[in-house]
C-alpha cells in the first residue's frame, strides 16, 4: 500500500477568519503530513484549471445541490447540470480569487479520504459537528443563492485519488516538496 498526496487549500473566507492555524492543527494531530505549504492569490489561469467545467464535476455538484433543495422542499430551477456548473464555477472563481489562499500537501496512508472527513459536508449547514465545516461557520445552499455567491466552507479539499493527483501538480512543482 502506498502513501497519498492530497491537496487542502484553506480558502480566503478562512485566512481572513483567521482560522489557518486552528484548520492546520486539526488535520496535523491525524498523523498526516505537510510535504508543501505557500500562501498564493489565485488567478484565473490556475482556477480555470483548478475547477474546470467537466460534464462529471457539473454533474455531482447538481445532484448533491438538487437533492437538497427537494429535501427542503426547495425550487430547483436548473434544466441542465452544466448551466448550474458554469454558474457555480464563475462564482467559486471570484471567492477564490478575493484574497490569498493557503495552499498545501498532506501526505500519509488514505490521506484524501482522513481529510474529506475531516473537512466534513460540502454545505455547512449540512455538515456536522466536530467537522472543520461544521465547527465554524454557518452557510447553505440557500442563502448562497439568494446572494448570488458560492457557498463560503474555510476549506477544499481534493475528493478522491484522481482528483488529488492533478490538483497537487496543478497547484506545487517538484522543488516545492519537502
Ligand atoms: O468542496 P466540495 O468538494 O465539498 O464540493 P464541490 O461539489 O466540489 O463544489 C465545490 C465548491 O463549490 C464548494 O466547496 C462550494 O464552495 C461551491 N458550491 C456552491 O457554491 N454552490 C453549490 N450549489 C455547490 C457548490
Ligand atoms: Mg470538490
Amino acid at each position: 500500500m502506498e502513501k497519498e498526496r492530497t491537496l487542502v487549500l484553506i480558502k480566503p473566507d478562512g485566512v481572513q477568519r483567521g482560522l489557518m492555524g486552528e484548520i492546520i492543527s486539526r488535520i496535523e494531530r491525524t498523523g498526516l503530513k505537510i510535504v508543501g505549504m505557500k500562501m498564493v492569490l489565485a488567478g484565473d489561469e490556475i482556477l480555470d484549471k483548478h475547477y474546470a467545467l467537466t460534464d462529471e464535476w457539473a454533474r455531482e455538484l447538481t445532484e448533491k445541490s438538487k437533492s437538497t433543495a427537494e429535501k427542503e422542499g426547495r425550487d430547483f430551477p436548473f434544466e441542465n447540470h452544466m448551466e448550474l456548473g458554469g454558474m457555480i464555477q464563475s462564482r467559486l472563481k471570484k471567492s477564490l480569487s478575493e484574497g490569498p489562499a493557503i495552499a498545501m500537501i498532506w501526505e500519509g496512508f488514505h490521506a484524501v479520504q482522513i481529510v474529506r472527513k475531516i473537512v466534513g459536508h460540502t454545505e455547512p449547514k449540512q455538515s456536522v459537528p466536530g467537522t472543520i465545516r461544521g465547527d465554524f461557520l454557518l452557510d447553505s445552499y440557500e442563502l448562497a443563492d439568494k446572494e448570488e455567491r458560492a457557498v463560503k466552507n474555510l476549506i477544499h479539499a481534493s475528493s478522491d485519488l484522481n482528483e488529488a493527483k492533478r490538483e497537487v501538480g496543478l497547484w506545487f512543482v517538484e522543488e516545492e516538496f519537502f
